[in-house]
């Protein structure tokens, strides 16, 4: 993608994300085009068309957006004016359609460049940032850090996991944990396992804590 579309393409983003505290922010979009590209590289894939769509996959979110999504508005709407031909943007609309995250419901997507899209998108869900972003959204949405009387609900149906409230930690057990073997390509598969190691390592850590069992040194 050249400079100027770049820049105006983060302009387009600032606008829509400027209001939000659904973990759609516009440092998450440019995180996961990064990593598309990425990961794009490594695998032989057309890394241009995952960059645009990766800056494009939550402008229509559910959470964010929910009046846009069924017809992606905001990003049509912005591709249109940029003259992005017709083309590309059927492709990138088809890989934002299969990119989201819906409980058992979730798809894989039937393009390279959508697999990639979805794995980046995830693999910012995981890790040190997952973990960020896990508290992140907990906190704004009132949750509690961690329940032991709660248990984790896993295999929720699309409709489900939206309406479902549950503590932050839980959310590890329900969507973060389970990131890891969902993997499309490869290359995800490799970051997803290290970033989940580290997932578990801190949630080990944290549960030493709750309890008052950290050794002493
Ligand atoms: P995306 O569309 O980026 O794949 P989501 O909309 O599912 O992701 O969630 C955005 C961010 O908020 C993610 O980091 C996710 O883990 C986090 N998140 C979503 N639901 C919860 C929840 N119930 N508790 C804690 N974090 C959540
Ligand atoms: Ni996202």
């Amino acid at each position: 993608m050249d400079d100027k579309l770049y820049n105006r393409t983060i302009e387009f983003l600032s606008e829509q994300f400027k209001n939000d505290s659904s973990g759609h922010d516009l440092d998450h979009t440019l995180r996961v085009s990064r990593m598309a590209v990425t990961i794009a590289e490594n695998e032989h894939a057309d890394a241009s068309l995952c960059e645009l769509a990766a800056l494009m996959h939550d402008v229509d979110d559910y959470k964010l957006s929910p009046d846009t999504e069924a017809e992606h508005r905001n990003a049509r709407s912005f591709m249109n004016r940029e003259n992005i031909p017709d083309e590309e943007i059927e492709a990138v609309i088809h890989i934002i359609e299969q990119v989201s995250f819906s409980g058992t419901d979730t798809q894989v997507p039937d393009t390279l460049e959508g697999k990639i899209v979805q794995d980046a998108d995830r693999l910012d869900a995981i890790g040190a940032i997952g973990i960020a972003r896990a508290f992140a959204y907990g906190g704004a949405h009132g949750r509690k850090l961690y329940d032991p009387k709660e248990i984790p609900e896993n295999h929720l149906s699309k409709a489900e996991y939206r309406n479902h409230v549950s503590t932050t930690v839980n959310h590890f057990h329900e969507k973060l944990f389970l990131l890891k073997n969902m993997m499309n390509t490869e290359t995800a598969k490799q970051i997803a396992i290290h970033r989940d190691e580290f997932m578990h390592a801190w949630l080990d850590e944290f549960l030493l804590e709750w309890d008052g069992r950290n050794q002493f040194r």
